[in-house]
């Protein structure tokens, strides 16, 4: 398996949006680098980076009114409760369930970054909202 790369397209100019997709691929990465002793730990690191990423793009579609807020808002459930599976089934000895997983969350994050990600991106900037970031402990648990 190898590094997921940072990509030029990955850059929506939204520069809270574009530093928090970095650090969710630098986790990627992170994970993808690690002994099976660690796996746990560094996909605990993921899951609550992910959950705290997803929340802080949903409070500002609420707040920004963007209009498919429950589309994209929707999307990042159902991601999320594939990453909680996937704890199920490390926490059981699972580990290739962390290849599977390594293989398929770059692509779907390609795919969400070029189309729902940009909208918001760019609704944000037609919209002139200011993209704050959110704290990590205002997600929900
Ligand atoms: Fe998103």
């Amino acid at each position: 398996m190898s590094e997921v790369q940072w990509k030029p397209e990955y850059e929506l100019g939204v520069v809270t949006m574009d530093d928090t997709h970095r650090e969710f691929i630098d986790l990627l990465n992170r994970l993808e680098q690690c002994p099976p002793a660690e796996a746990l730990e560094r996909f605990d690191a993921l899951l609550d980076h992910t959950v705290a990423h997803f929340w802080q793009e949903d409070v500002w579609m609420d707040k920004s009114d963007f209009p498919p807020l429950y589309c994209h808002r929707g999307e990042h459930e159902r991601v999320l409760d594939v990453l909680k599976e996937v704890r199920r089934l490390i926490a059981a000895g699972d580990e290739g369930i962390i290849l599977t997983l390594l293989r398929e969350l770059p692509l779907w994050f390609d795919n969400h970054a070029a189309t729902m990600d940009a909208a918001l991106a760019g609704h944000i900037e037609r919209t002139g909202f200011v993209a704050e970031r959110i704290s990590a402990e205002a997600a929900p648990a």
